[in-house]
């Protein structure tokens, strides 16, 4: 008995997990906590710019899960019960926040009120949900460390050097296809070893940067593979998934191949 609704426990949680804690991230929590801003753009802002390039009202879900995984309670030891401390700093900031509690910068956190209470507002499964949500949140952190910081010049040059596939891949914010692609997709260690032989991604932000070689595309997410000629190889539009995104791939450098 005691194992079934353990089972079952574990079965609801992820459960939770998969398709609930993204939703309650952008019911609950999205208004005031933007997802993902480059590391290296947030220390310019903060460190050096007062927050006068972002003009931020609270800090990004992936400056909040850094934080919290370094500075609550034991990185180095058991991950469940890494989990277990950081899931009940969150359950109680929730509840009773209070900026002294703050695991926040002080250069960061000096820019914000404090949150204001969600007591009744929020639900024990909701907050478990978020929880896990923020939790696994770090692979995209990791994957958009190693995949994003590529300037499209740069690209070009890599590309020649080392005869890759340059991916232009075209965002926009509070998109939610092309999140969940970098959460279920971009995260993922095949698609990561894939892209880390053959290709160079830049990410562009349609709503922000004009994207290179005259590109006029409004749908995102969009993929634009361009060879070291800067030729277009082909316009990939929509989301993906796991399988379907590294048959694409492989299209592609047996295309790539083909050519020569
Ligand atoms: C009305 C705006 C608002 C909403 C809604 C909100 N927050 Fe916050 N949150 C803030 C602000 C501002 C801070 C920074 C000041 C502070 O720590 O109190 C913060 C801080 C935090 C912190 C602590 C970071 C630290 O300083 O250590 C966590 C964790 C957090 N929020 C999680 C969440 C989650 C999860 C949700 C959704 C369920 C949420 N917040 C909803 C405004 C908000």
């Amino acid at each position: 008995m005691i194992k079934i609704v353990m089972l079952s426990l574990l079965l609801y949680s992820n459960f939770l997990f998969s398709n609930e804690g993204e939703k309650v991230y952008e019911k609950r929590c999205a208004s005031c906590h933007k997802l993902y801003i480059a590391p290296s753009i947030l220390l310019e802002n903060f460190m050096e710019k007062n927050n006068t390039v972002l003009h931020l009202t609270a800090p990004t879900i992936n400056q909040i899960v850094f934080r919290l995984k370094s500075r609550i309670g034991d990185p180095k030891g058991d991950e469940d019960i890494h989990k277990m401390e950081i899931d009940s700093f969150i359950a109680d900031y929730l509840i009773n926040p209070d900026k002294s509690k703050s695991v926040c910068l002080p250069k960061v956190i000096r820019h914000f009120k404090t949150m204001p209470s969600l007591k009744g507002k929020i639900s024990v499964e909701e907050i478990e949900a978020v929880s896990d949500f923020l939790w696994a949140y770090n692979l995209t952190d990791f994957v958009a460390k190693k995949l994003k910081f590529v300037a499209y010049k740069k690209a070009v040059e890599i590309a020649q050097k080392e005869h890759k596939i340059i991916i232009i891949k075209l965002t926009r914010e509070h998109c939610h296809f092309c999140t969940k692609m970098d959460r279920e997709v971009f995260s993922d260690k095949e698609i990561i070893e894939a892209l880390d032989k053959n290709f160079i991604v830049v990410e562009v932000d349609i709503g922000k940067e004009t994207p290179p070689l005259g590109l006029k595309i409004g749908m995102t997410p969009t993929f634009i593979f361009v060879d070291e000629k800067e030729k277009i190889m082909a316009k990939i539009p929509g989301a993906w998934t796991k399988q379907d995104f590294l048959g694409i791939l492989k299209e592609a450098v047996k295309a790539k191949g083909d050519k020569k």
